[in-house]
């Protein structure tokens, strides 16, 4: 049976990722190696920790040492190691700059060793920076914006020089953005529906007409897998569901669903350098055959549910450190 090296899965799409799998794939292999930076959370794969095919390797992307061994015993690499938020990135770019990029160089290196059936890089919609009419495709210029998405077009773009250079069966994915169940709640969807659940503001950044593609994370998964079945080497992919709305008509959608009042929602000073929409255009990957499966209305609601439904797994998170951050981020009171 086919075995994967997830990075990273400890995370939230990562984490999601190993759930399909085994959901779909009963006797798959999965070694997930992940860092446990303050976005990797094993209670994401509690139920999945005593599967025999399973194997958690605590480690860094970085580290060739221990990413070597893994890499030659694996059939498919999917990186999803990253550091992941733009905010962060903006006070704090180094390790966006060591993880994202060099994390993946050792990776690749790894693959180029050892050889791989496959190497999938999870890179990001984000790389081509904002657009205020029509939507990205595939080979459109890389223009991003932050330094996390600088950091993601630099991982995504040496994925392809392996591919071109050394013929590693590389594939690169941009998905747009995510939400569902396990995701930090410092991203706009769990950080607004939790904040509204403990009935604190949602901070809305600048006049929060900023616009995103919203996809369902199990989606996601299922696009991740159906490319690296059928999609060609060096290739890239967009991945995205069509939902693009705004973050006013998100935060709405999350109050009316949990019944709260309109003046929990607060606007504060605008991100630097803030992307006003994301849009990429799908047909590439409709064209080979993959739709998203779920609505972004069922989705939301199933999304809502399960932090409602989940508490203690964000209240854990929601306190020491993470506390601390979100003071000095938005400068008012947690
Ligand atoms: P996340 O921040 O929830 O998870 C990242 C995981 O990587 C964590 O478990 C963390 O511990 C681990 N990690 C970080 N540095 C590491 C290192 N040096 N070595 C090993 N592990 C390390 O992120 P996510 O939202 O799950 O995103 C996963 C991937 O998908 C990222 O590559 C991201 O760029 C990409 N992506 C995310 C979205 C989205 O909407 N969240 C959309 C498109 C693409
Ligand atoms: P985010 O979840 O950080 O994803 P990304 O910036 O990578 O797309 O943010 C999604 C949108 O929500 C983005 O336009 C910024 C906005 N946002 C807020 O208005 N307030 C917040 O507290 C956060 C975290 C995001």
């Amino acid at each position: 049976m086919a075995k994967f090296l997830v990075t990273g899965g400890a995370g939230f799409i990562g984490s999601n990722f190993i759930h399909y799998l085994f959901g779909k794939y009963p006797d798959v292999e999965v070694i997930n190696l992940d860092k446990l930076t303050y976005a990797g959370n094993l209670e994401n794969l509690k139920n999945i920790e005593n599967n025999p095919g399973y194997r958690f390797v605590k480690g860094d992307i970085c580290d060739a040492e221990i990413v070597e061994p893994l890499v030659k015993e694996a059939d498919f690499v999917v990186n999803f190691a990253a550091e992941s938020h733009v905010d962060r990135s903006i006070g704090e770019p180094d390790d966006f700059i060591k993880t994202d990029i060099f994390g993946t160089f050792v990776l690749l290196e790894a693959a180029r060793k050892y050889g791989v059936k496959k190497f999938i890089q999870i890179s990001t919609d984000e790389v081509y920076g904002s657009i205020e009419d029509g939507s990205f495709r595939e080979t459109d210029a890389l223009m991003p914006s932050s330094p996390y998405s600088a950091s993601k077009a630099g991982a995504d773009r040496l994925a392809y020089s392996y591919f071109v250079t050394y013929k590693v069966p590389v594939i690169v994915t941009r998905c747009s953005n995510n939400y569902g169940p396990y995701q930090y709640p410092e991203k706009l969807i769990p950080l607004f529906v939790t904040n509204a659940i403990e009935d604190k503001k949602l901070p809305i950044y600048g006049d929060g007409k900023n616009v995103r593609d919203w996809i369902y994370v199990m989606d996601h998964c299922d696009a991740i897998d159906f490319v690296m079945n059928h999609g060609d080497d060096g290739e890239v992919y967009n991945i995205g569901a069509g939902n693009e709305r705004n973050n006013l008509e998100i935060t709405g959608i999350i109050l009316s669903e949990l019944e709260k009042p309109k003046e929990l929602m607060t606007f504060v000073k605008d991100r630097p350098g803030h992307d006003r929409r994301y849009s990429v255009d799908c047909s590439k990957l409709h064209a080979l055959g993959w739709q998203p499966k779920h609505s972004f209305q069922e989705a939301m609601k199933l999304t809502i549910d399960w932090y409602k439904d989940n508490r203690e797994w964000w209240e854990k998170i929601k306190s020491g450190e993470y506390l601390e951050y979100y003071k000095q981020h938005y400068q008012i009171e947690g």
